[in-house]
């Protein structure tokens, strides 16, 4: 036995590689005891296989228990399903967790940003079932189950009670879709009751969206369903500089797979110019949660003391750093 906990690496499409890699780099640097598994998923492995993602990527996340994951590109209108959608719902990762907070010295137009999106990611309008009703009308189905829900709420009370945060704000369209989201808002009603100390308020989509880009720093861990998380993530990250620099996970009660918000970047794959720091930062996440605390606190501090350094800011942020010259500074700071 090596002593070291084994982690399923999906290093992705486009990007992936890259910034993967980097993490790969600042994990060892930082003196975390993981072995990687890896393991190819996405565009490439389906140009290959005919598959995106093969079962042995599933069967090695269910071993392990924990995945760090780079972006996989999905073909838009037809072609193969998300393998992020099937992975969440294979392997019920119910809790897509985005941290979105300030770091100092990224040039952003708000300095106190610190909030966490808690997205339902089984459900709703990624269930995936479509259908043509007839020639010229489609219909697309919002699942909304109250033990979704439930779970959905629980998980952002108990994030919320765990962190010693305030607030957890419910998103919503329950003006409109009556049932389904009055179904969600309801659950997290009745979830809220059992956190006294925590107070619940409740947004309307449209008006949290510009709520978000007038006063963030208001905001503190904010609970929706699938398709409202996976755009207020975006709007989220770009409050804090960009999808280059904001994290994320999935949880579910078995296993975890950690991956940044962004995607394949195919506009700048194999240019070394994608900023690293997202996933970096998605790794120290993914050593936290497997008790390397240190070493997670470690590549934080690293991550933030590179972006001190204008010299250190990648394309995204406005600066001429390339993914090595940013990944070489967090290494130092390390
Ligand atoms: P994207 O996030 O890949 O790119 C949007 C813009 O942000 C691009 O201009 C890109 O260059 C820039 N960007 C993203 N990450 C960056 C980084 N680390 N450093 C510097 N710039 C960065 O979103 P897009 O273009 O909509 O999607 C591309 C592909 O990625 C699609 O096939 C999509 O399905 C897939 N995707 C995969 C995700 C995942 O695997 N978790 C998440 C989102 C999209």
């Amino acid at each position: 036995m090596s002593g070291k906990r084994r982690v399923t690496l999906i290093p992705g499409d486009g990007i992936g590689p890259e910034v993967t890699d980097a993490a790969v780099r600042v994990v060892a640097a930082a003196g975390a005891a993981i072995e990687w598994e890896r393991l190819d998923a996405g565009q490439a492995v389906f140009e290959e296989t005919g598959t995106p993602l093969p079962d042995a990527v599933i069967d090695s996340i269910r071993a392990n228990r924990i995945a760090l994951k780079g972006p996989v590109g999905t073909p838009i209108g037809s072609g193969f399903r998300s393998v992020n959608v099937t992975l969440r719902q294979a392997l019920d990762l119910y809790a897509c967790v985005r941290p979105v907070r300030s770091s100092p010295g990224v040039p952003t137009p708000f300095e106190n940003v610190d909030l966490v999106i808690v997205r339902e990611n089984t459900e709703g309008l990624y269930s995936g079932l479509e259908h043509r009703v007839t020639e010229g009308v489609v219909e697309s189905l919002k699942v909304v189950t109250e033990k979704a829900s439930l779970r959905i709420a629980r998980y952002a009370f108990e994030l919320a009670a765990r962190e010693g945060r305030r607030t957890v704000t419910a998103v919503h369209k329950a003006n409109i879709m009556k049932l389904s989201d009055g179904l969600f808002l309801d659950c997290v009603r009745s979830v809220a009751a059992d956190y006294p100390g925590i107070e619940l308020r409740e947004a309307i989509i449209d008006a949290c969206a510009m709520q978000l880009v007038r006063r963030p720093e208001s905001f503190d861990v904010l609970v929706m369903d699938n398709l409202y998380g996976d755009i207020l993530s975006d709007l989220c990250a770009g409050l804090v500089g960009g999808l280059g620099v904001t994290p994320g996970s999935n949880v579910g009660d078995e296993c975890s797979v950690f991956e940044a918000v962004h995607g394949s970047a195919p506009d700048i794959a194999g240019k070394g110019r994608a900023n690293p720091a997202a996933v970096i930062r998605s790794a120290a996440m993914l050593c936290a949660e497997i008790g390397e605390t240190d070493a997670a606190r470690r590549i934080e501090a690293a991550v933030d003391a590179a972006f001190a350094d204008p010299a250190n800011h990648p394309g995204d942020l406005g600066g001429s750093a390339t993914t090595e010259t940013f990944t070489e500074a967090v290494l130092a700071g390390l």
